[in-house]
């Protein structure tokens, strides 16, 4: 959700910023511009639509300078045209604002504007407000403008701000958005994440919240909230620059769904000791502290969530500890019991999402001991919990969470074995057959992905139809609400998904010939309720699809096609049947002509409330 790139130093600032915005398309953008200082001022370039529009533009009417601010947008306030794109600039054209968040006070302080200083605005945005306030209170020095600007905001952002009089910096502020400095040879740069400086350097500064940082091609200065110095530790990046490449694969989304073998492994390996036993290293969760938690609260928003829900099985079944289990976005507004006795997790991939964020925040205040499940090291969310837990994923790219979803389940059975054997719930033998099973998983998904081409020809046979409905019982339930969003939000298909036993309450209505039912059936201890399924919908006339282990002979017979993953346990069978799941939707909008990747109105990292 919005990127921000930005460069100072002795290279020509357009092609590092274009990179750099290129390498943020994954959060979801649908206008991006830029703004570069040079001779001639501020040169600002617009275009809706992908970057290729705007380096069109660009080649047309070229811009040259050393310093400048470049920005993806993903429309909030006011539709996504040339006028709403950033950069936007205060009324002389003097100096250009790129934002990231919400202003929430936007509205009255463009009346203050309005009515009290006579600004005229230019487009619907919350943004522009941001650049006028600077340039209201610009005396010929814009740091001090900045801070006096960002004063009177509220809401979260991350902003980065240039001045046409002073051409030799760049001023960014971080407020609950992502915000990093990179540290180069004579040059520094700005941006949403890592990936965007990836190719140019390796040693970066985390800003932190209500901090703002001066940035000059030499130096790069970070002041507190009281305008103080603070000296932050330099972090050094050793992700993998081809890990955020494609690889020779056509998408992101296929590259990830094939790295989870070896996502999950890393996951596992680095937190089993040499007695096979899971441990938590720098996870403070003893013995005693386990025995004084009463309650589990996990959190999370989309694909997270939904692991989330696999989650809440597995601590419940393991470690005896009772769970609840919401969407972020929801547990902020109610009055969850949650207290020094709970212990709150919160899984995110980017470890940015605003809602998650703020659900940790509450249930700190509340006092409950926050322990995240996140893929990005250093992010907002992991910085903010009192331990983390990360997957080793390795960079997700594309939009569509896949690789994140089955490290993440393979934490939270990692973290309910350990809870288990802490708390002595699980015999020995049971965790000694779940745990050896899960060490299986990589090689049983390797089997899962070898069999792409018989999903490609179910996908084939399927890819018209425009109403899906998934349905599955017990962890099954689970991943068929993530199956549907896989479906939904790369192929634009209408899928929806509900537990198997409750299709009966109402949404049986909607089922005929036209409809394709996707049945999980990967619990065996459930499949004798789920074939009654199966047969209730069948007599209504839609097709079947199932989803079951190797040698599933009853459901085979009822379905009018299987797709088979091999034998396992039930409790892991969630993290292999997810596989063909994300496979299919992929074949499915690949043969629909979707731009997987980067499908329309979504964003990977959601950044606003
Ligand atoms: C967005 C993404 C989803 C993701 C969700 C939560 O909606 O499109 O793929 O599951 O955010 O993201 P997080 O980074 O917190 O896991």
């Amino acid at each position: 959700m919005c990127g921000i790139a930005g460069y100072i130093g002795e290279e020509q600032a357009r092609e590092i910023i274009i990179d750099g915005l290129k390498r943020l398309e994954y959060r979801g953008y649908d206008s991006a511009g830029v703004a570069i200082a040079g001779d001639k001022g501020l040169q600002i370039r617009k275009a809706v639509g992908r970057i290729e529009n705007l380096e069109k533009l660009m080649a047309e009417e070229p811009v040259s300078g050393n310093l400048g601010i470049g920005h993806t947008r993903w429309a909030t306030h006011g539709e996504p045209t040339k006028v709403n794109a950033h950069p936007h600039t205060n009324e002389d054209g003097t100096i250009a604002v790129v934002h990231n968040g919400i202003i929430e006070n936007y509205a009255e302080l463009r009346t203050w504007l309005k009515d009290e200083h006579g600004v005229t605005f230019k487009s619907e945005t919350d943004t522009e407000v941001i650049a006028h306030l600077i340039g209201l209170m610009y005396k010929g020095d814009l740091l001090e403008a900045v801070f006096e600007a960002v004063s009177k905001l509220s809401g979260a952002y991350a902003i980065g701000v240039v001045c046409a009089d002073e051409p030799d910096r760049i001023v960014a502020v971080r407020n609950d958005a992502p915000l990093i400095v990179g540290l180069g040879e004579n040059c520094n740069f700005l941006a949403s994440d890592i990936p965007a400086m990836l190719k140019y350097c390796r040693s970066i500064y985390f800003i932190e919240n209500c901090e703002t940082v001066l940035i000059t091609k030499d130096e790069v200065t970070i002041f507190n909230a009281k305008r103080e110095k603070v000296k932050r530790d330099i972090y050094h990046v050793t992700m993998d620059a081809d890990a955020a490449e494609k690889g020779g694969h056509d998408h992101f989304m296929i590259k990830e769904i094939y790295e989870q073998p070896q996502g999950i492994l890393k996951t596992i390996e680095r937190r089993l000791d040499e007695n096979g036993r899971v441990k938590l290293d720098g996870i403070k969760l003893t013995r005693k502290e386990l025995s004084d938690i009463e309650r589990v609260y996990i959190v999370a928003c989309g694909t997270a969530y939904h692991a989330g829900l696999i989650g809440k099985y597995a601590i419940e079944r393991f470690a005896g500890i009772p769970v609840e289990v919401d969407i972020a976005s929801e547990f902020r507004y109610r009055n969850p019991f949650v207290n020094a006795k709970t212990l709150f997790i919160c899984i995110s991939q980017s470890g940015e999402t605003l809602d998650t964020l703020m659900a940790l925040r509450e249930a700190k205040k509340k006092g409950a001991r926050v322990l995240s499940i996140v893929n990005v090291v250093g992010s907002s969310v992991a910085r903010e919990s009192d331990d983390v837990f990360y997957t080793w994923a390795g960079p997700e790219i594309a939009v569509a969470s896949t690789k994140a979803f089955t490290t993440q389940m393979v934490c939270l059975y990692l973290l309910a074995l350990y809870m288990a054997a802490e708390n002595g719930t699980l015999e020995e033998g049971q965790f000694t057959r779940v745990m050896d099973e899960l060490k299986r998983t990589p090689e049983l998904i390797r089997e899962v992905l070898s069999r792409e081409n018989a999903i490609k020809k179910i996908a084939k046979r399927i890819y018209k139809n425009e109403n899906v409905f998934f349905i599955g019982r017990g962890l099954d339930a689970s991943i068929a609400f993530e199956g549907a969003l896989k479906l939904k939000e790369i192929s634009y298909i209408h899928a929806f998904a509900i537990a198997a036993g409750e299709l009966k309450h109402g949404t049986i209505a909607l089922l005929d010939m036209d409809t394709l039912v996707i049945t999980l059936a990967s619990q065996t201890a459930l499949n004798d309720k789920i074939v009654s399924n199966i047969k209730e919908v069948k007599a209504r006339g839609a097709e079947v699809i199932s989803l079951a282990k190797d040698g599933a002979v009853k459901i085979a017979d009822e379905s009018d096609d299987v797709i088979y993953i091999p034998e396992c346990i039930d409790e892991v069978a969630p993290i292999l049947a997810i596989v063909p799941l994300q496979l299919l939707a992929y074949h499915i909008a690949k043969l629909r002509g979707c731009d997987i990747d980067k499908p329309k109105n979504l964003a990977k990292s959601v950044t606003v409330e």
